[in-house]
């Protein structure tokens, strides 16, 4: 595996790949995973080089103290990555990828008004820029991303389609831990108590899934959902929506197989946590 730090060495480099092969990226901010390794896997088996970026993008966290926290361990990462068959890890400085502070925004339109898009305002900006700055430096044919973050799957879908890029979305299914927590970097930020009630997340989500199965309305799955959450003062609920999988916009009944997806996000101490179960 090799690993470059700068934008133009890794340019340089592949360029002379992509002539006979193709390409595939993962982007993340490191502190990998079973569920980053699992998009490594999948794009091991669909493109000839591998690239994974690790860069935690300041311009996305609209929380300085959420910034602060975040895991660094890019040894470990590399080490990791090597067991999956990654080819190349790109691990750029803020000031390689931010020679001065961007001064172009980016406007997802509707997906900005709803959940993770009206309660992080700026954050998928900052995510648009910098998989936006990523495509061009890399070039990728696919590029891989997870659904444990489904509305960052629209941001990206949009991102492409507006902007023209040459690029296939790939949406790889949520990893989770044995007891159903959704695998995620910040869960390293939870104290042994707060990762045992962790689960009470997709425990709501069974919940809602399990209710809307039996019938009930979206409205109803929501408030029994948030009646459930408010029993448990550990967790502050930031929100708890029913909506469309690919659009993210709420619905006010179940949608065709596949098409519905149950959204939360709540606080767990200092954790922000988020998950989703479509079906
Ligand atoms: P990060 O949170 O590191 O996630 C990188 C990728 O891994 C994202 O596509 C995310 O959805 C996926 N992922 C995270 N946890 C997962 C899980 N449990 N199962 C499956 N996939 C999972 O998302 C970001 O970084 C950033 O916003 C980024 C796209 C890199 C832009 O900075």
């Amino acid at each position: 595996m090799l690993r470059f730090d700068t934008i133009a060495s890794l340019r340089q480099h592949l360029a002379g790949l992509r002539v006979s092969q193709s390409i595939g990226l993962v982007p993340t901010m490191g502190a990998l995973h079973d569920g980053h390794l699992t998009l490594i896997q999948q794009a091991r088996q669909q493109a000839d080089v591998v690239v994974c970026s690790i860069f935690v993008n300041p311009v996305q966290f609209n929380n300085a103290d959420d910034l602060a926290r975040y895991p660094r361990t890019l040894d470990a990462d590399c080490a990791l990555l090597e067991t999956v068959g990654c080819d190349i890890v790109f691990a750029p400085s803020v000031d390689e990828m931010y020679p001065a502070a961007p001064s172009l925004t980016l406007n997802f339109g509707a997906l900005e008004t709803v959940m993770e898009g009206a309660f992080r305002p700026g954050h998928f900006n900052g995510v648009g820029l910098v998989v936006a700055k990523l495509f061009n430096i890399v070039q990728p044919d696919k590029a891989f991303f997870g659904q444990k973050d489904l509305q960052q799957v629209a941001v990206i879908r949009s991102l492409i389609r507006n902007l023209s890029f040459p690029v296939e979305l790939v949406r790889s299914p949520t990893v989770r831990e044995a007891d159903g927590l959704a695998m995620s970097s910040r869960n390293r930020n939870l104290t042994p108590d707060e990762r045992d009630q962790a689960t009470t997340l997709f425990a709501a989500l069974t919940l809602a899934h399990d209710l809307l199965a039996d019938g009930q309305t979206p409205a109803q799955a929501k408030a029994a959902v948030g009646d459930f959450i408010s029993a448990r003062p550990a967790f502050r609920l930031e929100y708890i929506e029913i909506a469309n999988a690919d659009t993210l916009m709420p619905a006010d009944e179940v949608l065709a197989p596949g098409q519905t997806a149950i959204c939360i996000a709540a606080h767990l101490g200092k954790v922000r946590l988020i998950d989703n179960l479509v079906f």
